[in-house]
């Protein structure tokens, strides 16, 4: 049977580095709080001049030399972000317009932490079903720019990050490699935990001079039952992932959350009952990535070794919408 399999992953990061110490110096908070309620100490977050098709442009150069492919064999490519350049069009054709490929489908995911894995899922179902040979899925996001960066927002503010990751997915005869199996939810009656307000087109005019006095167009979150959520869900959709392939926990070599928070992948690994070296961790220096954190996290895990020829890794997300969502894949 065909399967699809990474054979390209890359990353970029944009190069501001934001310490805890330089969120203490505009906003009531503490490198102590941060770092013991979220394990992050640094982020990176754009200046100007970095641009979000930029950075998604960046990462899937390299995942594209990784693959030994060039921006010519992609057939699709699916952009999984919050956010776009513009308002619209969404930032898929922004990338692909920089990727100089007219002509490709370009297609926009917009399912916040989860964006990488149900892009996954596309790409897997396209391969699969013999319709695409090489899929582009990209995970970028730029937050900061959006971030209320006074006390007011702070609970927020600290969390996010900007960065890209990007794979190369390919066609393989091999059943026993790639993407053995994907699982995507939702659950909208949440929506409003973890948002941004407006602008929104149900007011009239979406926008005001009025509403950006308002803190409406902040993202919201409310932490805890956020929190409360994710250590729920993260292990049930890692287990159903698990019993559809009909393997143990303890025959993955690494998992890979997506990096919401320190205790939250804590958590994880201890409902779990998995070595805390199974389960990859950066957070501590990017912070929350939202859709790249998952792309980012496999490339810098290849680089360390921590995934080999052959390796069963678990990914694994949870995230605004709600959605949440999960993959098992053999390197
Ligand atoms: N610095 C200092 N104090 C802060 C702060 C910050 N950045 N953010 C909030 N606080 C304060 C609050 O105002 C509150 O003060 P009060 O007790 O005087 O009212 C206090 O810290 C506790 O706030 P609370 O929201 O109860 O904290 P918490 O223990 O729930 O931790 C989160 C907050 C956000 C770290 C936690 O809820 C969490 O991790 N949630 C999940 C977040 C997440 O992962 N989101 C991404 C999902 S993809």
């Amino acid at each position: 049977m065909r399967n699809a399999q990474i054979t390209g992953i890359g990353h970029y990061l944009p190069e501001r580095v934001i310490t805890n110490f330089d969120l203490e110096k505009i906003m009531d908070t503490s490198n102590e709080w941060i770092v013991g309620r979220t394990g992050i100490r640094t982020r990176r977050w754009v200046q100007h001049g970095d641009t979000l098709s930029g950075l998604a442009y960046n990462a899937a150069n390299k995942a594209l030399a990784m693959a030994g492919k060039t921006a010519e064999d992609i057939q699709l490519i699916l952009f999984a972000s919050m956010a776009s350049d513009h308002a619209f069009p969404g930032g898929g054709c922004f990338l692909q317009d920089k990727l100089q490929i007219p002509g490709v489908p370009a297609m926009d995911i917009r399912n916040a932490c989860s964006g990488f894995l149900y892009g996954l899922s596309v790409a897997d179902q396209f391969i699969k079903t013999g319709k695409y040979d090489t899929v582009l899925l990209v995970g970028a996001e730029i937050q900061s720019t959006s971030l209320d960066l006074t006390t007011r927002g702070r609970d927020v503010s600290v969390i996010f990050g900007d960065g890209a990751g990007a794979a190369v997915i390919t066609a393989t005869d091999n059943s026993d490699k790639g993407i053995l199996t994907t699982h995507l939810h939702a659950d909208g009656r949440y929506a409003n935990k973890l948002w941004a307000d407006a602008p929104s087109v149900n007011d009239h005019p979406p926008l005001t001079k009025e509403l950006l006095d308002t803190d409406r167009i902040f993202p919201k979150m409310e932490g805890r039952f956020v929190f409360k959520h994710a250590v729920e869900k993260f292990p049930e959709v890692i287990n159903e992932a698990l019993q559809t392939t009909g393997l143990g926990i303890g025959d993955l070599d690494l998992i890979i959350p997506h990096q919401a928070n320190l205790r939250i992948t804590e958590a994880i690994t201890h409902q779990l009952k998995i070595a805390g070296e199974k389960v990859f961790s950066n957070i501590e220096r990017y912070g929350n990535t939202t859709a790249a954190s998952i792309p980012i996290a496999i490339s810098e895990a290849v680089d360390q070794g921590l995934i080999k020829k052959d390796s069963l890794v678990c990914l694994a997300s949870f995230g605004s919408g709600f959605t949440w969502a999960s993959a098992i894949i053999r390197w």
